[in-house]
């Protein structure tokens, strides 16, 4: 039986990030030297994407919590929804696939694995909440059935009850 190529794994120091490189440097400087206080502090918590064969970080996303107020969400689905201000969501703020590996399905396995992650939380999770941080990365969430937040540029959500069709 072979060995699957990639494993997705809590980010440990282990795991060498210099040299990550998505082409969006925001994420990257994020990734290489700021991800790890976020976790420290409870703020964050972040995944990667190991290649098996290579042993290089192949991608990573954050996944931390959230709510989304009832405002933010479509009137048809708010309409569903009891008289409570927020519902609870799980953030994945950041989504970022090396350049090297792009193009061949990642992004979408790790989406999947947040949205797995959220499901199989202790705590009841609505909805994946996700920051787009431009319109590349907006028409990414939009390809995968996510919904913009009401009155709220560049985030989107997919509630979890959604994520079979994924
Ligand atoms: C956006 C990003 C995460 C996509 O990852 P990827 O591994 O290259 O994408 P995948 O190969 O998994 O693509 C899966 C599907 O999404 C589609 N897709 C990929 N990028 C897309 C985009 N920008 N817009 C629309 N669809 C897109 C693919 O065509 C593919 O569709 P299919 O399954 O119907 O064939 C990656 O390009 C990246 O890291 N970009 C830089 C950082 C970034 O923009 N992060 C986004 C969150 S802030």
């Amino acid at each position: 039986m072979t060995s699957p190529r990639f494993s997705i794994v809590p980010l440990g120091r282990e795991h060498k990030r210099t040299g990550f490189c998505s082409g969006t440097g925001l994420l990257d400087r994020y990734f290489t030297e700021l991800v790890s206080q976020d976790i420290r502090r409870n703020l964050t918590k972040c995944f990667v994407a190991v290649d098996n064969e290579q042993g290089d970080i192949a991608g990573f996303y954050t996944l931390s919590a959230a709510q989304i107020p009832l405002l933010h969400l479509p009137e048809k689905l708010a309409k569903q929804m009891p008289r409570y201000n927020a519902v609870p969501a799980s953030r994945l703020g950041r989504l970022a696939i090396d350049k090297r590996y792009q193009g061949q399905g990642l992004g979408s396995v790790l989406l999947a694995d947040a949205l797995y992650r959220s499901s199989d939380s202790s705590l009841a999770v609505y909805a994946l909440l996700a920051d787009a941080k431009d319109e590349h990365a907006e028409a990414f969430y939009l390809h995968h059935g996510f919904i913009p937040c009401d009155g709220v540029p560049n985030t989107l959500f997919l509630p979890l009850g959604t994520i079979g069709k994924l």
